[in-house]
């Protein structure tokens, strides 16, 4: 069955009037699609120093409270080992935005040695911000096939709001843009329950995705903190965070073959956060396997989870890249 939901019809759901009725339409119409499996990406944190503002995250620029780290060549390729022993298909390499011949290079260089210590076997996510289309390429090129930039919410209204003037929203399009013509996988998202935000304009944001034919997905609730001057939202964060597990949920009617990540700011809510989001039809989760000494260090929100990896939860798929459907789909 095909679900074509007009707008009304997403604020309604949005609002929580049969939530009983979406998550089990979201999980069944996964299952059946693209699979009852979890994959894992082990999340790589290479470092916290970033060029950025952003109103709301807690390693800004401005925030001088906090230490700033960047990991080595061997500790990344340590972290990678662990992956690769453990059965992870892929690793994330994040960091905040960073826009120096210096750092591109080290990331080429990274990616050339994961490649070569995993033969192959490790798929490579890479979530670095907004770069010029050159290094998107020299990235391409070594080895990376997938990319995270979520454009925080499709409203440029409202980008405007928890962004300082010099972030421009049309140079965050123009990269995705970009990436998808070099032949990326694209993932992008929107925080969830920002001040001022409106069911209305959530809803926009699934649309968005839609439309811009996404083959990965991160989104999760907004979080004060307590560094950052966004500041209050009125959505309490209960509400915030169910939010978040229907956003997931449409979003699985909307696009059933993209993969759907399920977020580490759920669990930040609900130590179950991540185990509710893959039951509401998310397919992604992404343990945080970077040196476990250096992570308290890279606190985009406050609550971070810092804990052991426990998959206990999960029925995992081990030892697979788990590509988007969608991506082959599209591509073909
Ligand atoms: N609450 C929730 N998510 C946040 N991010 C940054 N700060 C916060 C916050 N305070 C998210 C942004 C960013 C991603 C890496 O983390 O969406 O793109
Ligand atoms: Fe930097 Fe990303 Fe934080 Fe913005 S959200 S300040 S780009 S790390």
């Amino acid at each position: 069955m095909r679900f074509l939901m007009d707008k009304d019809k997403i604020i309604s759901l949005l609002d929580g009037t049969a939530d009983d009725w979406l998550f089990g339409e979201a999980l069944r119409l996964r299952n059946q699609t693209i699979g009852d499996k979890v994959y894992l990406r082990g999340l790589i944190e290479l470092s916290n120093r970033c060029r950025k503002n952003c109103f709301y995250c807690g390693i800004r620029c401005d925030n001088h409270n906090v230490e700033r780290y960047e990991l080595t060549k061997e500790q990344v390729v340590t972290a990678a080992k662990y992956a690769l022993e453990h059965g992870y298909g892929s690793v994330v390499l994040q960091a905040g935005e960073q826009q120096s011949n210096r750092f591109t290079d080290f990331v080429t260089d990274l990616l050339s040695e994961i490649k070569e210590l995993s033969q192959g076997k490790l798929g490579i996510t890479l979530s670095l911000g907004e770069q010029s289309e050159a290094t998107y390429e020299k990235w391409f090129a070594a080895g990376a096939h997938r990319y995270l930039l979520r454009i925080e919410s499709s409203s440029e209204d409202v980008y405007k709001r928890i962004h300082p003037e010099d972030h421009s929203f049309a140079t965050r399009l123009g990269c995705l843009s970009s990436l998808k013509e070099i032949g990326y996988q694209v993932g992008t998202g929107v925080m969830i329950g920002l001040p001022e935000q409106t069911t209305e304009s959530l809803a926009d944001d699934l649309l968005f995705l839609k439309n811009f034919d996404v083959d990965m997905c991160g989104m999760g609730p907004y979080i004060e903190h307590p560094d950052a001057p966004l500041g209050k939202s009125q959505t309490p964060l209960e509400e915030r965070f169910r939010l978040a597990l229907r956003m997931i949920s449409l979003l699985r009617l909307l696009m059933p073959t993209i993969n759907i990540a399920s977020t580490t700011a759920l669990q930040a809510i609900n130590p179950l956060g991540r185990e509710m989001g893959i039951a509401a039809g998310a397919n992604i989760i992404m343990p945080n396997i970077t040196p476990s000494f250096l992570r308290a260090n890279y606190k985009l929100y406050n609550n971070k989870p810092l804990s052991d990896i426990d998959l206990s939860g999960f029925d995992v798929a081990y030892n697979e890249w788990g590509d988007s459907r969608h991506y082959a789909l599209r591509s073909n």
